[in-house]
């Protein structure tokens, strides 16, 4: 029996999908036909539907707009082998979706509305899930405070909508990043554990000056004493030192990114030694200056695996191993390959949307 939420859809009259040149993706550029929205109007979500992708009609007055209630997720669905699609990890996506809103006062998102309105909007666009190898379509969940009213306060009013886009890479090459020691994203007791919009746009300065300086993100280091590495921008951050897997432990400033916890859940099952820990950036100088190997990437949904081969610590430049051998490609490759169905998901991580096949 089906027991999903009804959503009613109203189709797109001209698809948009001979447009898209999947040779040529650039990250967020090229929804799909349609998108799901929900309204949260007097306590409670209403009106799901699937519509035409197009422009929203809000207030010049919602809240949203004015005072940062805005919450989003970003997850994933490949095509696997055999046609059919995967969804990675939606339960997880939509529980963090939880949090943040709780977060930032805003209402929850029940878990049946979010997987439903995930599987009918990728089963609709699923010709825009690309097969090509290395390519997927990313999914964004957001939600907004729309009641118009200036006053500061919580909202009353929300929209939850989310569109998808067929993507590649969000890196294309290998990256160089700088420890920042000035600026900081998150401070304990912050929202840094929340993937709300203001998380992003307070880092939009930092980063673009460490652009002009020649680097692809900064290596946030802990608010209070910019000692501990937490985060890279828009990706968490692993090391490999003496063949241990390194990451910072989570906390309310670190987000508790999906792929991170992929990760590490692969790397214990294949016996490799991982440590959750707290690294400064004056302890992983330190390795570097002792000659080791070590190994840095950032992990996220949209970054995948994304391997640093520069470090700037304090001004002086390091180079972490990006070789073929690396352990990161190992974990890269295996997770890969649990995506698209050609290994076995052992942990049930893959929600399966079957396609009817041509
Ligand atoms: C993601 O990896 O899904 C993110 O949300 C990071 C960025 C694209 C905003």
């Amino acid at each position: 029996m089906d027991t999903m939420t009804s959503i009613p859809i109203t189709r797109t009259r001209q698809s948009r999908i001979t447009e898209l040149d999947i040779d040529h993706l650039v990250f967020g550029a090229t929804p799909t036909d349609h998108m799901f929205m929900a309204a949260f109007r007097d306590g409670g979500w209403q009106n799901p539907q699937i519509v035409p992708f197009g422009d929203l009609t809000i207030s010049p007055l919602a809240l949203g707009l004015h005072y940062g209630q805005t919450v989003f997720e970003g997850l994933k669905a490949y095509r696997t082998a055999a046609g059919h699609i995967h969804l990675f990890r939606p339960h997880r996506h939509h529980a963090r979706l939880n949090r943040s809103l709780g977060r930032m006062g805003m209402p929850a998102v029940p878990e049946a509305l979010f997987i439903d309105a995930l599987h009918r909007l990728v089963e609709l666009d699923q010709d825009w899930v690309p097969a090509k190898p290395g390519t997927s379509l990313y999914l964004r969940p957001l939600v907004i405070a729309t009641e118009p009213r200036l006053g500061v306060k919580i909202s009353e009013e929300y929209l939850f909508i989310v569109v998808g886009m067929p993507m590649a890479d969000y890196y294309t090459g290998k990256l160089k990043v700088k420890v920042e020691t000035r600026f900081s994203r998150a401070a304990s007791g912050g929202t840094g554990a929340a993937k709300c919009g203001g998380n992003y746009g307070a880092a939009f300065y930092p980063a673009q000056q460490a652009k002009s300086g020649g680097f692809d993100q900064v290596l946030w280091t802990d608010a209070t004493h910019h000692e501990f590495i937490e985060e890279s921008g828009t990706m968490n951050i692993f090391f490999v030192i003496d063949g241990i897997l390194i990451t910072p432990p989570l906390s309310d400033s670190i987000l508790d990114g999906v792929t991170r916890d992929s990760l590490l859940t692969l790397a214990r099952a294949g016996g490799i030694p991982v440590e959750e820990r707290k690294i400064s950036y004056k302890a992983l100088e330190k390795a570097f200056l002792s000659g080791k190997a070590i190994e840095a990437f950032g992990v996220g949904t949209a970054a995948m695996v994304s391997p640093i081969e520069v470090i700037d610590i304090m001004g002086k430049t390091y180079y972490p191993s990006v070789g073929p051998d690396a352990l990161m490609y190992r974990l890269k490759n295996e997770l890969q390959a649990i995506h698209t169905g050609t290994k076995k998901d052992s942990y049930y991580w893959n929600y399966i949307i079957q396609t009817v096949l041509q």
